[in-house]
């Protein structure tokens, strides 16, 4: 393997210096931000979600006009809406121990005064990543919880930037949920970058890589401006310098590990089981209907 392959990471971006394009996004989200608004990010998997979320967090914490925090749904600690509420305190900066009854009420009571109090001296924004794992908890994050979220971000004392697979919308409609939560967000779309955010990706200077006219050709073909996509074809291609140049070869591999990451074929595959598990149970019922007939 070749040394300081720039190209190796496919978890979120969290250096702002291996951090392209998504100018539009961000340029929306940062006015919304300004004045204390919510934007709702979604897009699907691998397509650089959490990398925006972590870019923001990174720019809002080295000024001096917001309290920003980063919280990670899928981390367990905030799982429950006491865990939720204790730390995302802490990582704005307030004092957690207010969190301390053993009602739900007391302590949304608690968060958001805490958050108003905060609000007063600097702007307060809370990036919440894989929001779609907050919804499935609805035995936690109830009704209640989500209208005193909304109260807060409604009165302009926080603000919020989620990132899901889904639209906040889709996910409070499918949850059954009946607090108007989402309505105070803006939906920002995340897809594939543009041509000019795979030429700005491309023709970034990176220490000790250099791709020839061909190669670079290649990988657009082959990443068709998908940034993961692009991190893949570039690390292969990368790594194979000073090798054969086979493109057919290279293509195989670098399809592989993209094919790797992608939840397309886990899709199908949970079809085609699905539609087996069905046909099987509908074999037996017509065995069994057919022996009890005789
Ligand atoms: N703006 C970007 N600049 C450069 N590379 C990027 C960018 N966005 C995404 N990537 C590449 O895509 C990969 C996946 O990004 P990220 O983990 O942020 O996606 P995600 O949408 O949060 O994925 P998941 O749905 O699995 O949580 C990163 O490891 C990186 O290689
Ligand atoms: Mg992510």
């Amino acid at each position: 393997m070749v040394a300081n392959n720039p190209f190796s990471n496919r978890r979120m971006i969290k250096n702002p210096d291996d951090f392209f394009g998504r100018k539009d996004e961000l340029r929306t989200i940062f006015s919304r931000l300004s004045n204390l608004q919510s934007c709702d990010v979604s897009g699907e998997r691998k397509i650089g979600k959490s990398s925006l979320l972590h870019y923001i967090f990174m720019k809002l914490r080295d000024g001096d006009e917001y309290r920003v925090a980063y919280i990670d749904m899928q981390d367990p600690k905030y799982h429950t809406v006491e865990g939720f509420l204790k730390y995302s305190l802490k990582e704005l900066g307030s004092d957690p121990i207010v969190i301390s009854s053993n009602s739900h009420n007391e302590n949304l009571i608690a968060f958001s005064d805490s958050i108003a109090d905060l609000s007063n001296e600097i702007k307060p924004v809370l990036l919440i990543d894989e929001f779609g794992k907050l919804t499935e908890r609805q035995e936690e994050f109830n009704n209640d919880f989500f209208d005193a979220m909304r109260s807060l971000g409604y009165h302009g004392n926080i603000a919020y930037v989620t990132a899901s697979l889904h639209s906040l919308k889709w996910l409070c409609t499918a949850g059954n949920f009946t607090s108007p939560f989402y309505n105070i967000f803006s939906q920002v779309h995340l897809g594939l970058f543009s041509p000019d955010e795979t030429t700005e990706f491309l023709s970034a200077k990176r220490e000790g890589v250099v791709f020839t006219e061909k190669e670079i050709e290649f990988i657009k073909r082959i990443a068709k401006n998908h940034p993961l996509h692009l991190q893949i074809a570039c690390s292969h291609v990368f790594e194979n310098k000073g090798k054969v140049y086979d493109e057919k070869e290279l293509r195989k591999d670098i399809k592989e590990e993209i094919k790797s990451f992608g939840d397309k074929w886990t899709r199908k595959e949970r079809c085609i089981v699905k539609y087996i598990k069905y046909s099987i149970n509908d074999i037996k019922e017509i065995i069994k209907s057919g022996l009890s007939k005789k």
